[in-house]
């Protein structure tokens, strides 16, 4: 009775050049592992459902790069929107269309585009979530340790009021905090982030949203009938029009009152700047990430970020603390501790070119 659910349909703009619209984070061997990141989740989650029971959702836009980098999915395991709605949509579907193959059904929802590094540990975790979920009506979101005040994160107030285990009901759930109010949050110890990974039944979610968004979930329902069926995608490619651009979290889990924590720690990230990615590279003696390293050469350098395309010959010479990055023919060249110019850089450059 466990589903999988991963959402891969963002368009992931700090990772510019590198992530672009046509080509976002989820689909890039950000690391140098060998496989992208949707690949590496596609493989967790193998260990903990039947290959049959994950489905990916994603953007009519990318269904082709998610059968290039998973040829082993069915078709009937991509699920397609055809504009994008952000998080809250893309659950709604997967949850009707699962409930109406099997409505026992117990699911986790996760992003394409995180690594983790303990696997067993996550594994571990996921299951107890699932089999929670089955036997009790609740919305389980998994939590880690905060480090920093990141406004870009969901913050957890976690209470010692357990439902079972180490499950913890939750007090209050904040999207994107301010910096102020995420310094706070941060310094009461009272708070957890999100990691943007939940379980919950497919009967616990479709609840949650009869109460908290009943319009899409009315959308939704008038699928219920057509999923599974040949009718689902013409069906599907009307309906995500109807819907309103908001996500699980300020959709649903902000909302909700039976929400529940579980603490996780297995070497989570989210991998949301080059600054992270570069945290977790393998670095040289002088502190370089260089990916790939054989035509890379580096003079007096130390502390860069250097990810360019294989067949690229790139000469360094004085650098220190940078980001090097190049993809489609772009290169960008930018202070470690100014990356959140990026995001700026990236508006900037779509106006003029
Ligand atoms: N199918 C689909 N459709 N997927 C989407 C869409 C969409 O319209 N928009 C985003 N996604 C996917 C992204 O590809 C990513 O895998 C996942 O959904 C989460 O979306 P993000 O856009 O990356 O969300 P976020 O990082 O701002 O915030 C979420 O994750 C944080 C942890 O990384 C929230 O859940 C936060 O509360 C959380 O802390
Ligand atoms: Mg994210």
């Amino acid at each position: 009775n466990f589903y999988a659910v991963i959402m891969a349909g963002g368009i992931g703009s700090r990772f510019w050049p590198v992530s672009r619209t046509a080509h976002p984070k989820q689909f890039i061997d950000i690391l140098g592992t060998g496989k992208t990141l949707i690949q590496q989740t596609y493989q967790r989650f193998l260990k903990i459902v039947p290959p049959e029971n994950i489905y990916i959702v994603t953007n009519n836009n990318y269904t082709q790069l998610v059968k290039e980098q998973i040829p082993e999915l069915a078709d009937e395991q991509i699920l397609a929107e055809p504009v994008m709605r952000n998080t809250a949509p893309c659950v709604a579907y997967a949850s009707h269309k699962i409930a109406m193959l099997n409505p026992d059904a117990a699911i986790v929802v996760s992003p394409a585009d995180h690594l983790i590094l303990d696997t067993d540990e996550f594994v571990r975790n996921i299951n107890y979530s699932l089999d929670a979920a089955s036997r009790m009506s609740c919305l389980i979101t998994l939590g880690i340790k905060p480090s920093r005040p990141d406004t870009g994160y969901g913050y957890v107030q976690f209470t010692s009021q357990k439902l079972e285990g180490d499950l913890h009901k939750v007090k209050t759930f904040t999207e994107k905090p301010n910096l102020e109010l995420a310094k706070t949050f941060v310094q009461s110890g009272e708070f957890l982030w999100n990691a943007g990974i939940f379980v919950w039944s497919a009967a616990s979610i479709i609840s949650a949203f009869e109460q908290h968004l009943p319009e899409m979930n009315d959308v939704f329902k008038e699928g219920d009938n057509k999923y599974n069926t040949d009718a689902e995608r013409p069906f599907i490619q009307h309906a995500y029009y109807q819907c309103t651009n908001i996500s699980i979290d300020y959709g649903i889990m902000e909302k909700a009152s039976n929400v529940y924590v579980l603490p996780t720690d297995f070497g989570w990230s989210d991998l949301g700047t080059w600054a992270s990615v570069y945290q977790l590279s393998e670095k040289d003696y002088l502190g370089n990430a260089v990916i790939p390293s054989d035509r890379v050469i580096m003079y007096d350098s130390a502390n860069c970020m250097v990810n360019v395309p294989a067949e690229k010959l790139v000469i360094l010479q004085g650098l220190d603390d940078y980001i090097v990055v190049e993809s489609n023919n772009t290169l960008l060249i930018c202070q470690k501790s100014q990356e959140q110019k990026v995001k700026q850089i990236v508006a900037d450059v779509k106006s003029i070119y």
